[in-house]
């Protein structure tokens, strides 16, 4: 029999937000994925290593059979793996970020070494079809069943948000022409992918955000 054992460890009677939530589960083959959904976490530090082709061909296939509306599979994904590329990306985040605040992670830009993407060893640019309304669900499947596989492989990922409107703007067009994104497309969202070298704790959910109507 499979057997979900969740611990919380939920404040005093009364408090709003619970504390840290340790998931373990044991169930079947099939069932693993349970377990890598609820234990896959944010990595924003990666070792060195780069990651095999043999890795990226599996993470790839995965991210091409996400379900897409009308199976038009909206998405032109790229994996940068070329260390001068990567470099200059990171030159056009610190170029636009100079003199603005961001939040999360990229609010440390001025500290030496920062990268915004964690200094993983791949980077990820995912771009969706500006035409068509389903593009930003079906590349946020995408972006699931690459992040979940990378897991199952012992890799670890971090979605880059803050990256988006840097890799859109005008001046940046020629990274989306080395890149070989077609026009009519626009970058959607990017990852950092690698060996982690940290094993965060899970954010806190908010269970009350789920209501069964019966
Ligand atoms: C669309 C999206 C954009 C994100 N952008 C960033 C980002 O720019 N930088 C970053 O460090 N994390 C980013 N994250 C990671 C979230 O902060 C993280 O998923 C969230 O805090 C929950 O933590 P968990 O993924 O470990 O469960 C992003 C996540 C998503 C889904």
């Amino acid at each position: 029999m499979k057997k979900l054992m969740i611990l919380m460890f939920f404040g005093l009677l009364g408090c709003s937000e619970p504390e840290q939530e340790h998931i373990v589960y044991e169930g079947s083959d099939k069932e693993a994925i349970i377990s890598n959904i609820l234990n896959r976490r944010a990595i924003r530090k990666y070792t060195k290593e780069q990651v095999s082709q043999e890795k990226i061909d599996t993470i790839m296939k995965c991210a091409i059979y996400a379900p897409s509306a009308l199976n038009k599979q909206p998405w032109e994904i790229r994996v940068i793996q070329n260390p001068a590329i990567l470099e200059e990306i990171n030159k056009r985040f610190l170029k636009f970020a100079q003199g603005k605040e961001f939040q999360g992670s990229a609010a440390r830009y001025r500290e030496s070494g920062f990268s915004i993407f964690h200094n993983a060893p791949t980077l990820i640019v995912i771009a969706g079809d500006k035409s068509n309304p389903a593009a930003k669900l079906d590349v946020g499947l995408a972006l699931q069943n690459i992040m979940l596989s990378a897991d199952a492989l012992g890799l670890g990922t971090c979605p880059l948000g803050t990256l988006v409107p840097i890799l859109n703007l005008e001046e940046n067009e020629d990274l989306l022409k080395l890149f070989n994104i077609p026009e009519g497309y626009e970058v959607t969202i990017n990852l950092a992918l690698g060996y982690p070298a940290e094993s965060p704790e899970a954010p806190i959910r908010f269970s009350d955000k789920v209501k069964i109507i019966k």
